[in-house]
């Protein structure tokens, strides 16, 4: 999908709304770090999301592939992709991998959308604007982490072609199952 594009989507009720889906840029930070802390406090478990710090935001944003949605001119979804480099970031490295694997695999780092916006399958979209990116860079493998509880963002990474390969304490020692695709 070429980007930026405007989409109309629908949720299962029936109900459409047109959406703008395009890359960003570091002028972007503020409105994703203001995006992250009003989704973060609203959940009903906080356990099920770690927030990313605004620098690693900052480094992906300069290094990574970063999509934000918006309704208007209010962004309303965000999902970041580390690319497929060498970094203590790439998922892979939990997992052992070498540089040279880490080279073939990206990491779905974070995926947000705004209360007022689900149900319209901006997950499943992000997931495959991200593979899409993550192929023409030449990736073979995605990793994403996800805590158990978390059973709307489990799902969809399932329907995704996601598959459990580890389950372990992960990110401030909440429980993460790590999932990975073939791309
Ligand atoms: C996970 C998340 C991104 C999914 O959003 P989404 O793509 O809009 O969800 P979907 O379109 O797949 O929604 C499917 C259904 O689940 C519902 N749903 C999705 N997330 C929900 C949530 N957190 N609470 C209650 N219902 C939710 C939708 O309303 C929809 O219901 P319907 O089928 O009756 O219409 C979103 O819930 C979210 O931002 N959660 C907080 C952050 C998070 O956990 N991120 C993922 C980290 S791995």
């Amino acid at each position: 999908m070429k980007l930026p594009t405007t989409l109309t989507l629908s949720r299962r009720s029936g109900e459409t709304e047109e959406f703008l889906i395009r890359q960003c840029e570091e002028a972007d930070l503020f409105k994703i770090i203001m995006l992250q802390q009003k989704i973060y406090e609203d959940l009903s478990d906080p356990g099920i999301y770690a927030k990313v710090d605004e620098e690693d935001i900052l480094d992906s944003l300069r290094k990574d592939y970063c999509c934000a949605v918006f309704r208007g001119s209010r962004m309303v979804a965000f999902t970041m992709m580390i690319v497929n480099r060498v970094s203590p970031r790439n998922y892979g490295s939990y997992v052992g991998y070498s540089p040279q694997q880490q080279e073939k695999s990206v990491s779905m780092e974070i995926t947000i959308v705004d209360e007022s916006c689900r149900g319209f399958g901006l997950q499943k979209l992000f997931v495959a604007l991200r593979e899409e990116k993550a192929r023409s860079l030449g990736a073979t493998e995605a990793f994403v982490t996800i805590g158990p509880d978390n059973k709307y963002s489990l799902q969809n990474l399932l329907d995704s072609g996601y598959e459990i390969i580890e389950t372990r304490p992960m990110y401030e020692g909440a429980m993460r199952h790590i999932l990975r695709r073939q791309l």
